[in-house]
């Protein structure tokens, strides 16, 4: 795990992406430390136990929709996602996601966020309107954030906000906790013990869809045939966002 030495450095403007040279840990941009756990909203949503069981790919489903990213000192994260994706086209397409992944991340001098996982990150997609409603598949993409920032807030307490690969912002994660709440940093999950494809439970089916490393664009939904096996994948770049 690298964190980048910090060179002192001229004081960089806050606006995110106006400015290229190394970045400056200062107090508007690190009121603390990034270590621990972050849960926007309700904080309903949170990493750890009781969100996710990566081991047999089930979740927990929280009360209510949100995000949580948690940072160890040792260069490991972990993110728990819940959400519903509207369709303005069609408002009843309502997409539901939830989502976990873990894995290391690294600082960069410039003030971006690289995650890479482990391989044993999972979501499942509740898209009523899909030929197949709601299936189970394999995550494992690398994120990069553009920046960050925690800010204190006088109520709420330190506030962390992350920038995505295309400078929007994420929903101000609250610091749930200084030490982070994470389950245990290794492959929680082999991919031979992963279920098998058009397995049956609960009415979800599995399937190895993802064959996409396409995050960088904003693409909505798109339907693509992977490999031979005519399986029906969908673009998951909106699912990032
Ligand atoms: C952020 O601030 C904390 C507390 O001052 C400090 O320990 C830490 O090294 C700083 N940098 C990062 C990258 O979190
Ligand atoms: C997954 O494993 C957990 C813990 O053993 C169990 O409680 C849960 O019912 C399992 N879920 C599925 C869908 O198999
Ligand atoms: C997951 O992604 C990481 C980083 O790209 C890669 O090293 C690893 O082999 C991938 N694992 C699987 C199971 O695809
Ligand atoms: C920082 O560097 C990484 C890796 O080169 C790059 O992907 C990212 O866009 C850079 N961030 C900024 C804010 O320029
Ligand atoms: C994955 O396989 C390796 C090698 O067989 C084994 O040591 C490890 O315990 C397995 N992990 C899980 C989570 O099943
Ligand atoms: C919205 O729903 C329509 C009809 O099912 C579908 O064709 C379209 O791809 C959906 N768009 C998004 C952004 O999900």
């Amino acid at each position: 795990m690298i964190f980048t030495p910090l060179i002192g450095l001229v004081l960089a403007a806050l606006a995110p992406s106006a400015y290229s040279q190394d970045i400056q840990y200062d107090s508007t941009h690190n009121a603390t430390s990034i270590v621990g756990t972050w849960s926007s909203g309700s904080q309903a949503v949170k990493t750890g136990p009781g969100f996710a069981n990566p081991a047999n790919m089930s979740f927990t489903y929280p009360k209510t929709t949100g995000i949580s990213y948690s940072f160890s000192d040792d260069g490991f994260y972990e993110i728990a996602r819940y959400r519903f994706n509207g369709n303005g086209s069609s408002p009843t397409c309502i997409t539901g996601v939830i989502g976990w992944v873990h894995g290391t991340y690294e600082l960069l001098g410039n003030g971006s966020i690289i995650m890479t996982p482990l391989g044993d990150g999972f979501q499942q997609v509740q898209d009523p309107c899909a030929a197949v409603s709601n299936f189970l598949e394999p995550y494992n993409i690398t994120e990069t954030y553009l920046q960050w920032r925690i800010f204190l807030d006088a109520s709420a307490g330190y506030k962390l906000h992350l920038f995505q690969f295309d400078g929007a912002p994420l929903a101000p994660q609250f610091h749930v906790s200084p030490t982070p709440t994470m389950l245990p940093t290794q492959k929680l999950r082999n991919d031979s013990s992963a279920p098998a494809p058009e397995q049956t439970g609960n009415g979800v089916k599995t399937r190895n869809a993802l064959k996409t490393n396409d995050v960088g664009s904003r693409q909505p939904w798109t339907t693509a045939i992977v490999g031979g096996a005519g399986a029906v994948a969908m673009g998951i770049a909106s699912l990032l966002l």
